[in-house]
């Protein structure tokens, strides 16, 4: 690899239908590669984040036919609700590509043909069952009680003509791939799953629809009666996110550290059908697949009321961007399912966020300005107690690099909130309302309040990617007018950087705590 390309990262989400709006599913997995990408900017990658959205397909031609427009008209109205969310969470993403947009129109039809040419795809009969909600193919076997395996809904059948892709031939490959590469597939009991499914023999993919049944898609190269399947028009637009294809691009840096943010529903197309096409293409198949857990709503699986009740711009309102994105991390271990509560994420609001960071901070804050003009005093004589939350600060820095790369979200907070609780023993400990009483202690009072506001110096730069505006807030109040997003980690996260004789700004509440009796129910 290039030496410059050694500290790349490319992190994607899936690209989402937009057969209907977004909702807390799609905004899950957004947030969660935001902050990868924030973290690992900060820890020194250059890294391409790209999201976007999966326009064609029989769900989305269905919705478009349902509101009397055209497909493309609803995809123009439908996307700008992704957009405009992604930025009301502050989404970080280069790039979002929409699958009806011609730079990726045509890098389909540039594979399609190649792996035409090469004998990879072939015409045959296809007799089965098509389940439109999944838009998969299932044959008479693979059905449950007559439904869908996947979504137990009601399946069509259906007799054609089609095109398949020869992914049967890729099966002991695979196999041994993902045996030899055990990141490759994460969660490891998502690698088990896939493991599992490919001890059956493997079918050749079939990746066109008959344009007699389905007009929206892109057309097949080399039979104009014919479009692609949505997953194989799909899969490919993570390559030409990053300008595969063409002269110009970021795709030799980028390809292939890449990371893929799933939720579990797709783990097959993501680690049977994509790498094989990759296989088949030619090109590495990724570094990891992450397969994420899902939520159930207040103890339910979600369902269109209750994706009402957690729209994500509704709990934006309710509860502001940070403490939403840290609830979403916070409350369930990333690769599990989890619920959604209201009662809960009004408790850890009040817990973890007003009670536990932001009283440390205000605290902090306010005997800074209060004993000394704002103006941030040296430390100095360090003690053991001074030296322990030195020491907690440092191993939790370490802690969380490692928990990030595990995509253990939840566990690098836990972490973070080791220096909230420390720090807050340390206030407790050393009282420096009572070293304020008497002024042969003023040095020692300058130590404890450094010390503090140190630590949540550090605890700002590790929340930063979790909680962007709330920690800039406190990065400014804490006197440091450097970016933010200019640190680096490993050079910044040293102690000691916070500057005496800065002047820290007088604290604002960084959450108000909520009052639980009033809990909103969404509606
Ligand atoms: N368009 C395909 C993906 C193609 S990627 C090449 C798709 N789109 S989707 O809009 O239906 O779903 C996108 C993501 O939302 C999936 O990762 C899915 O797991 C996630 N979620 C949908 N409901 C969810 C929950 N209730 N909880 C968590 N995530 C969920 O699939």
């Amino acid at each position: 690899m290039h030496p410059n390309f050694e500290k790349s990262f490319y992190i994607t989400t899936p690209i989402y239908y937009v057969n209907d709006v977004p909702h807390i599913g799609h905004a899950y997995t957004t947030i969660a590669a935001d902050i990868l990408n924030r973290h690992k900017r900060l820890e020194g990658y250059q890294v391409f984040f790209l999201t976007g959205t999966d326009e064609h397909g029989q769900k989305v031609e269905k919705a478009a036919q349902e509101r009397g427009i055209d497909p493309k008209t609803h995809c123009d109205e439908m996307v700008v609700r992704f957009e405009s969310l992604w930025k009301r969470l502050n989404i970080s993403n280069n790039d979002f590509i929409r699958t009806t947009e011609s730079r990726h129109k045509k890098v389909v039809q540039k594979i399609l043909q190649d792996l035409y040419d090469r004998g990879e795809i072939y015409q045959a009969n296809y007799d089965g069952w098509y389940c439109i909600p999944c838009e998969r193919f299932w044959t008479e076997k693979d059905l449950l009680e007559g439904n869908c395996p996947d979504c137990l809904r009601s399946v069509t059948e259906i007799s054609e003509k089609n095109y398949f892709f020869r992914m049967s031939q890729y099966q002991s490959w695979l196999i041994e791939y993902i045996e030899k590469n055990d990141r490759f597939i994460l969660p490891p009991s998502r690698r088990n799953e896939i493991l599992g499914f490919l001890r059956s023999p493997l079918e050749d993919l079939c990746i066109s629809r008959p344009k007699k049944r389905l007009k929206w898609g892109i057309e097949i190269p080399f039979d104009t009666e014919y479009v692609t399947y949505v997953w194989f028009d799909a899969l490919i637009n993570y390559v030409t996110g990053i300008g595969y294809g063409s002269e110009e691009n970021p795709f030799s840096q980028f390809w292939p550290q890449v990371t893929h943010l799933i939720g579990k529903d797709i783990l097959t197309t993501h680690t049977v059908y994509w790498p094989t096409m990759l296989k088949a293409i030619g090109l590495t198949p990724p570094k990891m697949v992450f397969a994420h857990g899902w939520w159930t709503i207040e103890g339910k699986k979600m369902s269109k009321s209750l994706q009402n009740v957690v729209e994500p711009n509704r709990l934006i309102d309710a509860y502001g961007v940070d403490a939403v994105r840290y609830f979403l991390m916070r409350e369930v271990s990333f690769g599990m399912d989890g619920d959604f509560s209201h009662t809960a994420m009004v408790h850890r609001i009040n817990s973890d966020l007003a009670n536990d960071l932001g009283n440390l901070f205000s605290r902090a804050l306010s005997m800074v300005v209060k004993y000394f003009d704002g103006l941030i005093p040296p430390p100095s004589d360090l003690q053991e107690v001074d030296r322990g939350l030195q020491e907690v600060s440092e191993k939790v820095l370490l802690q969380v690099s490692k928990q990030m790369d595990d995509l253990a979200f939840n566990r690098a907070l836990g972490s973070i909130w080791e220096i909230v609780g420390a720090g807050n023993k340390y206030i407790d400990e050393t009282a420096p309302w009572a070293l304020a009483k008497a002024e042969k202690d003023r040095p020692r009072l300058g130590t404890v309040l450094y010390q503090t506001l140190e630590s949540l110096r550090i605890i700002a730069l590790l929340l930063a990617a979790f909680m962007p505006s709330t920690c800039e807030k406190m990065w400014a109040q804490l006197g440091m007018g450097e970016n933010l997003w200019e640190q680096k980690l490993n050079v910044n996260g040293k102690w000691g950087g916070l500057k005496p004789g800065r002047k820290v700004a007088k604290p604002m509440p960084l959450f108000p705590r909520l009052d639980p009796t009033k809990i909103s129910r969404g509606a």
